[in-house]
């Protein structure tokens, strides 16, 4: 056990969370994850209102340990011109005859389930809640607030964490570069965070007065202890339970990941329109030197849903989003809880050694 502030407010044993990751977290591996005594957390983002109930439910059967349930603040909408979406389109036409799928000139509809997704969990009582993005406005801000919900924000850069702290948010996040997945950048149209964990997480543990988490490449124990010396107070980690049988990842990406994905990662607006680290491939490559041929986000996403589904029927990884940190090689072949286990052990034996 390694009891600090935030594991004793979070009451979780170890300063390890496992993130929430919105297409691949199950309530299998948020049960696992927190009753090995890490935080389990659910990335309900691209849940719809009921399934998200039905999930706190299926977790509150399975343990009475917390857990959080994350969200993705609410987006900027645009209007795009025909031009936006014909510049879009036009490279994807070749994926989709590839797959199969008809030719397509329209965006289809994003739809934003946020208010709906958030009032479940008001209504379920959840009592840690993540949001990524960015937040949602005052109002909604003040209704988790008022419910008594501990809340978790991302930054991926200092003035984004003192933000946080100033609108009453209980935990940050410090996302470095390493992160796989979307990165925490508040708007769609930021520039990707460049900075990395080493160096963000001391500069936000100086800048705000509340308890830092470090996200961003950490696989092992030897990260955990890092990102605690580096003034952190828990690491979260997506990426290593990735590969674990509680994961929906599509299989193709467990094997890539398990068999040491050699072509690397790198960030790509490619699947969503936001910046996001995934194990690198021919959808990536294709969209991401056209200048101008990739929407904001949400739109991109919805524009590249039906290829990500295709893809994933027809065993296509070239045009799967494979979200990875760089971390991605040192992922292991072991279940949710063995993973939480080795993560305790490891960082145990890390901060007993001498040199
Ligand atoms: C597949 C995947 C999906 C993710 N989805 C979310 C999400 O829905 N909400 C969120 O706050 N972070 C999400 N993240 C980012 C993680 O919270 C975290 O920052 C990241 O996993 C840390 O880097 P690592 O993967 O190298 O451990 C996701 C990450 C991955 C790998």
């Amino acid at each position: 056990m390694i009891r600090n502030f935030l594991t004793e407010r979070l009451g979780i044993n170890y300063p390890i969370i496992q993130s929430p990751m919105a297409s691949a977290t199950t309530p299998a591996m948020v049960i696992a994850a927190s009753e090995a005594g890490a935080l389990g957390s659910l990335g309900a983002a691209y849940m719809g209102p009921d399934e998200i109930r039905s999930a706190i439910r299926e977790i509150r059967r399975s343990t009475k340990y917390p857990f959080q349930v994350n969200l993705f603040a609410p987006q900027k909408r645009y209007s795009l011109t025909d031009d936006e979406v014909d510049r879009a389109t036009t490279p994807l036409r070749s994926i989709r005859e590839e797959l199969g799928l008809a030719d397509r000139n329209s965006v289809p509809e994003y739809k934003d389930r946020f208010s709906d997704q958030l009032q479940v969990l008001l209504d379920e009582e959840v009592s840690i809640i993540g949001f990524h993005f960015g937040l949602p406005d005052d109002d909604d801000l003040n209704k988790v607030k008022t419910a008594g919900a501990l809340l978790i924000g991302c930054a991926t850069k200092v003035s984004d964490a003192t933000a946080l702290e100033k609108a009453g948010i209980d935990f940050i996040i410090a996302q470095g570069f390493e992160a796989g997945g979307h990165q925490g950048t508040f708007r769609s149209e930021d520039e990707p965070s460049m900075i990395g964990l080493m160096a963000l997480v001391p500069q936000v543990v100086d800048a705000v007065s509340i308890p830092v988490i470090a996200a961003g490449g950490l696989m092992d124990g030897r990260g955990l202890a890092a990102v605690l010396a580096l003034g952190a107070s828990a690491g979260q980690l997506g990426t290593v339970f990735l590969s674990s049988p509680e994961s929906k990842a599509h299989e193709l990406h467990k094997r890539l990941l398990l068999d040491g994905a050699r072509d690397g990662t790198r960030v790509t607006r490619a699947f969503s329109g936001r910046p996001a680290r995934g194990l690198i491939n021919r959808m990536m490559n294709e969209l991401d030197v056209i200048p101008n041929g990739i929407l904001p986000f949400p739109y991109q996403h919805s524009l590249t849903t039906e290829i990500r589904a295709a893809a994933g029927t027809k065993n296509r990884p070239e045009f799967l989003s494979m979200w990875a940190g760089q971390g991605a090689n040192m992922s292991r072949n072991l279940s949710t809880a063995e993973i939480v286990n080795s993560l305790a052990v490891e960082l145990e034996q890390v901060l007993k050694r001498k040199n």
